[in-house]
Formats: C-alpha cells, sequence, structure tokens
C-alpha cells in the first residue's frame, strides 16, 4: 500500500515562491471546459492563461477536454496522435463506437494537449442520455434549450472519455477531473454517480441564478438569503440549468468559486460554501526596461489617435493630444457589466468638462458584442476618407521634394511659391471637399440587428450624447470583440487596451471581472467595484488601490445615484490630471501585477487539486489545510513616493509644459524602484480611500 503523503506550504507573507511537497506519482489531471479553445468570455481566459503553469507542474499528465468547433481547431490547434497509451485506447474505443474525439496540442503558452470532442457528432444520442439525465438525477431537459442540449451530450461523452480512461490503464490509475461552470458540469455529476476512480473539483466563475436575477430588477445582494431559488429559477425558464449547476457543485469532492463575493452567493444559491477561493490569474510578463511598457502605451495609442482621425472627419475640431481614451469590454450585459451608469456618468462628465472649459475631450469605447450584421458604411467611409487625405499627403509631399531636390542640384533656393502647382492645389481642394459631412460622426460602428431596442443605444439616444461638436465627450459603440484583421480598427484586444487611459468596469455583477486585471498588468489604471472578485481582491490586498490607479467603486452600500455621482467624480479628477501624473500612475498600476500573477494565485489551484485527492484517494494522498488556503496575508502599502492620491499630486515646482512632462518618466523609475523596495516589506495598513467620496450632485457642482 502506498505510503501517505502530505502537503507543506510556506507562509504567503509575500509574493515568494511556493514551496510544496506533493508527490503526484502517477495522477493523471483532465480539465474540462467549454471554452478550451473556444472562446466565449472570461473562462476562455483563465484556462487559456493557467495553461503553461498548470503543463509545467503536470507535463506530459494534463489533458485539458473541450467541445471541437472547426474554425478554432483550424486557427488554434495542431491535430496529433495521442501521447498517452491508455488516452489513445479510450479515444480509439470511442470512435469506433460513433463518436469524434480529436487529439492535439493547443498552440498557446504551454502548448497542453487537449482532447476536443465533437458534440454534435453524438446528437443521435441525445433522447437516450436524457431518459438517462432524468432516470438518475429528476432533470428533465427541455428540447428547445440548445445550450443545455450541448450541456447534456458534454457532459455524458467527458464522463464516457474518463470512464473509459480508467478502464484501459493497466494499474488503478488516480484520475483528477477539473469542471468549469455549469455547461460541463454533468459529466462530473456521472463520475460520482459511475463510481468512477476520479477525484473530482468544481469551479464556478458565476451562478446562473446571480447571473439572472442581477440582469433584473432585484435588489440582490440584500436578499441572498431569501430566495426561494427553485422558484427563481423556474420563473425564467433555467430550472434545468440551475438543476445540472447545483448538481454538479453538490456531487463534487472540492468546490471552488472565483471570489469570495461568489462564494458568499453560492452558498446561498447552490446550497454548498466552496472549499476553497481560486483567484483568477494571468500570465504577466515582464519587461527588461520599466518604461518599455508606456512606449507600447504611445505607440497603440498613436493607432487608436488614426482610427479617431477617420472616425470624426469633418468634425476633428478638437485637440488629439488632449483626448483621453476610456473603454469598457466584455459580455455584453447592460446592468450587469455597469455600462448604465458609464453611459449614465460620462453624460454628467460631458456637463462638467464643458461648464468648466475644459479642453480635454474624451472618447469613451464601447466594446462588446452584440448582434449586427456588419460595419456600417458611414464607418467605413470614415477610415478610406482618412486614407485619402494621407494618400494626397504623401503625393503633394512627395511632388514638393522633388522639386526641393531639383532646386538644391543647380545651387539655388527654390522659390516656395512655385513648389506647388494647381494640380496639386486642385487634388488638396477635391480630398478636402470629400470631408464635408452632413451627419455626426457616428455612434455605433455597425449595423445593429436590433437597433431600437439595444439597450445601449437607447440609453445613448436618452442622455442625448449624439458626438457633436459642443460634446467634450464622445462615444463610439463597437458591438464586436477586436482584432487585428479589422478593417475598421485593426489591432488585437490587448494593443487596444494599452492605447487607453483608462478602463472602465462599474459592475453590478462581476465574480470576477478579467478586464481591470489585464489593464492591471499592461499598466492601465481601471475602475472596478466593490460587487466585483477582483475590486474586493484588490481592496484586500492594497492599502490605497486608487493610489496606484485602482479606482473602486462602491456599488454596495450606496444607491445608483450615488455611486454614479461617485464615478463621475473618478472620471472628472482623472480628466484633470497632467500627462505626468498620468505617466507616473501608470508606472504604478503596473508595479501590481505580480500580485495578479498565475506564478502567485496558482497556489489556489494546486491546493484544491491536493485536496480532492485526499478525499477522493484518502490511502494514497493526505492534505494536510493550513490558513494560506485563503487569499489572505500579503498586503501592497501605500506607494512611499506618492501624495494620498494621484489626482491629488501637484507639481513641486512650477507648471511645466507637457512636452518638459514626457521626460519626468525617468526620474520617476528611480521612484518606482523606491516603491518596489517598500513593497517587498509585508506591511498590512489600514485599508484607505485616497478620493474623496462623492455623496450628490451638489458635490459635483461645488468641484466646478
Ligand atoms: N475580450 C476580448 N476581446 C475584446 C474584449 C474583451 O478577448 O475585444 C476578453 C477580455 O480579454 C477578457 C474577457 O473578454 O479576458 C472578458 O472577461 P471578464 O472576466 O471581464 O468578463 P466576462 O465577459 O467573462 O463576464
Ligand atoms: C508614455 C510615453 C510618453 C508619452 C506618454 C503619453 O509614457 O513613453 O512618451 O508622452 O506615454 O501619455 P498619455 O497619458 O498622454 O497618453
Ligand atoms: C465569468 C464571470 C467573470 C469572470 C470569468 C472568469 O465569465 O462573469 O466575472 O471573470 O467568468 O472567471
Amino acid at each position: 500500500m502506498p505510503l501517505a503523503r502530505s502537503l507543506s506550504i510556506t507562509s504567503l507573507s509575500g509574493l515568494e515562491e511556493w514551496d510544496e511537497e506533493f508527490d503526484l506519482e502517477d495522477a493523471v489531471l483532465f480539465e474540462i471546459a467549454w471554452e478550451v479553445a473556444n472562446k466565449v468570455g472570461g473562462i476562455y481566459t483563465v484556462i487559456q492563461t493557467k495553461a503553461r503553469l498548470t503543463a509545467e507542474e503536470w507535463g506530459e499528465n494534463y489533458f485539458l477536454v473541450g467541445p471541437y468547433v472547426e474554425s478554432n481547431v483550424r486557427t488554434q490547434v495542431e491535430l496529433i496522435e495521442p501521447t498517452n497509451p491508455a488516452l489513445k485506447r479510450a479515444i480509439d474505443k470511442m470512435n469506433s463506437s460513433g463518436c469524434k474525439v480529436y487529439f492535439g496540442r493547443w498552440l498557446i503558452e504551454g502548448s497542453p494537449y487537449v482532447v476536443l470532442i465533437d458534440v454534435a457528432f453524438t446528437a443521435w444520442n441525445l433522447d437516450k442520455w436524457k431518459k438517462e439525465l432524468w432516470d438518475n438525477f429528476s432533470i428533465g431537459v427541455p428540447w428547445f434549450d440548445r445550450e443545455a442540449n450541448d450541456a447534456v451530450l458534454f457532459g455524458f461523452l467527458t464522463a464516457w472519455l474518463l470512464g473509459e480512461y480508467a478502464a484501459q490503464c493497466e494499474e488503478p490509475p488516480h484520475i483528477l477531473a477539473h469542471f468549469h461552470e455549469w455547461l460541463a458540469g454533468l459529466g462530473l455529476a456521472l463520475c460520482r454517480q459511475r463510481q468512477l476512480p476520479v477525484a473530482t473539483i468544481f469551479t464556478t466563475h458565476a451562478t446562473l441564478l446571480g447571473r439572472y436575477l442581477c440582469a433584473g430588477s432585484v435588489d440582490f445582494y440584500n436578499n441572498l438569503a431569501d430566495f426561494n431559488v427553485d422558484k427563481e429559477a423556474g420563473d425564467r425558464q433555467i430550472y434545468h440549468r440551475y438543476c445540472l449547476e447545483r448538481t454538479a457543485a453538490r456531487c463534487a469532492h472540492v468546490f471552488t468559486t472565483v471570489s469570495q463575493i461568489t462564494a458568499v452567493e453560492a452558498e446561498h444559491l447552490l446550497k454548498r460554501k466552496p472549499d476553497i477561493i481560486t483567484p483568477n490569474g494571468l500570465n504577466v510578463k515582464k519587461f527588461s526596461a520599466m518604461h518599455e511598457f508606456q512606449n507600447l502605451h504611445a505607440q497603440s495609442k498613436n493607432r487608436i489617435q488614426e482610427f479617431i482621425r477617420g472616425h470624426f472627419y469633418g468634425h476633428l475640431d478638437f485637440n488629439l493630444d488632449k483626448c483621453l481614451f476610456l473603454f469598457i469590454a466584455g459580455r455584453y450585459e447592460f446592468s450587469n457589466k455597469g455600462a448604465d451608469i458609464f453611459l449614465e456618468a460620462l453624460a454628467r462628465l460631458n456637463y462638467l468638462l464643458r461648464v468648466n472649459h475644459s479642453d480635454v475631450t474624451v472618447v469613451a469605447f464601447f466594446i462588446m458584442p452584440a448582434r449586427t450584421n456588419n460595419f456600417n458604411v458611414e464607418t467605413l467611409k470614415g477610415q478610406a476618407v482618412r486614407k485619402q487625405l494621407w494618400d494626397t499627403a504623401q503625393t503633394v509631399k512627395e511632388r514638393f521634394g522633388k522639386k526641393l531636390y531639383e532646386s538644391l542640384l543647380v545651387g539655388q533656393l527654390p522659390d516656395v511659391s512655385k513648389m506647388l502647382s494647381k494640380d496639386d492645389f486642385t487634388m488638396m481642394k477635391r480630398a478636402i471637399f470629400a470631408t464635408q459631412r452632413q451627419c455626426q460622426p457616428p455612434i455605433c460602428t455597425h449595423n445593429m440587428l436590433e437597433d431600437s431596442n439595444d439597450p445601449i443605444l437607447t440609453c445613448i439616444r436618452r442622455i442625448g450624447l449624439f458626438n457633436s461638436s459642443a460634446d467634450r465627450v464622445k462615444v463610439i459603440f463597437h458591438p464586436e470583440f477586436l482584432s487585428s484583421t479589422s478593417p475598421l480598427l485593426p489591432m488585437d484586444y490587448e494593443e487596444f487596451v494599452r492605447g487607453c487611459h483608462l478602463g472602465v468596469f462599474p459592475s453590478y455583477y462581476e465574480p470576477w471581472g478579467y478586464t481591470p486585471a489585464e489593464c492591471t498588468v499592461m499598466g492601465i489604471p481601471s475602475i472596478s467595484t466593490n460587487l466585483s472578485g477582483f475590486g474586493c481582491f484588490m481592496e484586500e490586498h492594497i492599502a490605497d488601490p486608487s493610489a496606484y490607479g485602482i479606482y473602486i467603486l462602491d456599488r454596495r452600500y450606496r444607491g445608483v445615484d450615488e455611486s454614479c455621482n461617485q464615478l463621475t467624480s473618478y472620471l472628472f479628477q482623472f480628466c484633470q490630471q497632467s500627462r505626468r501624473a498620468r505617466i507616473i500612475q501608470r508606472n504604478r498600476t503596473e508595479r501590481l501585477s505580480d500580485l495578479l500573477d498565475w506564478r502567485y494565485l496558482g497556489r489556489y489551484y494546486i491546493s484544491a487539486r491536493h485536496m480532492a485527492l485526499a478525499k477522493a484517494f484518502p490511502d494514497t494522498y493526505f492534505y494536510q489545510p493550513h490558513d494560506s488556503d485563503t487569499a489572505q496575508g500579503f498586503r501592497y502599502p501605500r506607494p512611499a513616493s506618492v501624495p494620498p492620491s494621484p489626482s491629488l499630486s501637484r507639481h513641486s515646482s512650477p507648471r511645466q509644459s507637457e512636452a518638459e512632462e514626457d521626460d519626468d518618466r525617468y526620474d520617476e523609475d528611480a521612484e518606482a524602484e523606491k516603491d518596489r523596495l517598500n513593497i517587498r516589506q509585508p506591511l498590512t495598513l489600514p485599508s484607505k480611500k485616497g478620493l474623496p467620496l462623492v455623496s450628490n450632485l451638489g458635490y459635483l457642482w461645488s468641484v466646478i
């Protein structure tokens, strides 16, 4: 009989490497999610960014399991023969029994193995499996719910794969299967019901009921304990999905959620308290030069400015150098993501900037996928006009240059009045005429299928932010995820984020929220809330988040209007910062990236796995719970080099010009180093918010 092994983890008081011993021996890890090599939202980011670390730990014994989607496979996966003999036999057996299961390497960092299952190919089994689901779990799935049908097929197929793999192993295997989200949850329940030798983990990234209830007009957090969950799920026609989710959560050896706030939610709505919280990390890339990310900001900003030149052609009556780019991005859930209060705050900000005669212009991007039928003509025309102006300028420049050269060749200074010909003027006039425009620059870049009911467009119509000349706040709604192959804004999401000044994510429902986390590791300040997993995590680990460019909006203890005022106040103060203050703030923001690195946060996943192995195979594994299983203990102090909040930071010497301000960055690198050393001391300071809180509009007016 194998000896029991123990796990020991050093304290989490710093971000030092995690020292642990846990012999995984012959254990094999399967990680199962609908978003494996299949981008839908944040779960894809979890799996994709974590892959390298997990592959390093588990090597050849790590397999991700997801759905086969041809378009994704063509671009992201290299199909190969299965490397593990037992797995090869299992896949061959399934394929000879009417399934289509593929094996390959996912071409991302860590190059993990993937097993991809074509669920549609096995749809002939759906009725049989639904009956089995009813007989064994009393869960009935209606025929019209396509997503739930996929969940049934995917669940039965993954359980089949794990059962077949166990059967093909020569020695009794130690299988660990980590299932993400309700769509993958049925596989877990079936493993338990069939008593397979599998240690199971279920991670919920959001509860179904939470998402649905918050999207309505329910006071969610004040009534969490009182919901009649079955009735609420039934009323929203998601009872069967809810049952699948709850079954997975209840059956798992180890149940985890991505944040404390979702842990409380799960306890009430899924009726199980998570065993451990597994916060989401990122794959942080460090640049050798500290200012490198600042250069990337400048490069990406130039590209966004190019887009703006085209989008606002004929109305470019604002100074692009004084233009700030704000954005919100993610799943299109209007109120859950806080797009509602962001728009409202933008309208208020517009007013404040106007009455203050501010020379700052704000362009707010909304990147949220909605149903469209492609880009609209006016938006495409904008980029075409910009290109035409550019080409005209290049042609004239070349002719001008040639004449200049010829004149210098014969030893004469050019006659400036003859440098441009009549033709040149005609061409330039034609190009200028092309920039005449009867309409305002468009709000939306695409033709929306549900234009009249779209919540963002409806709200914009109500608040009247129409990109008019007088508006200091302009809005651009891009209802599609960004792509470097777009004819309109050819940038991928990461480049775009780098080029912006502030990410605004005032979510009401957000179990974690990758978007502000991604901003942080790229050194871009962001606004999140104390109802988002990320916001709470940062509040817990940083003494003065706003000093680091992490603004956390209070949506927990304030009404909507008050939160909206607070958001307006953050935005207005952000707009008042000098370029130098923004550069300093970005340096500080970027310094927090270690906290969000999987190298640090991956340890909670490791604990969850060890916990599950010890529960499922108590004769082989032993797990000793300890304090560090909760993400507590570390706290970033306030930066030593700063006054209480960046927005309040003032020049110590008389006002410099913007150009001079740029040069201060290198001094800031020295300051950054000072802060870095300071951060290394595991201090615990009381939490402070640096910015004054606004309780009503009266405050705002008093700022004017
Ligand atoms: N995202 C993207 N392209 C875009 C906009 C967003 O890939 O144009 C990604 C972003 O990188 C993030 C994810 O979408 O990882 C959104 O995740 P989040 O956890 O913030 O919210 P979710 O949409 O899953 O609720
Ligand atoms: C980075 C670049 C600077 C540039 C600045 C613009 O720091 O290294 O050269 O001036 O970004 O900052 P802003 O906040 O105005 O986009
Ligand atoms: C879900 C949540 C989001 C979280 C993501 C990854 O999509 O809505 O808040 O960041 O999962 O865990």
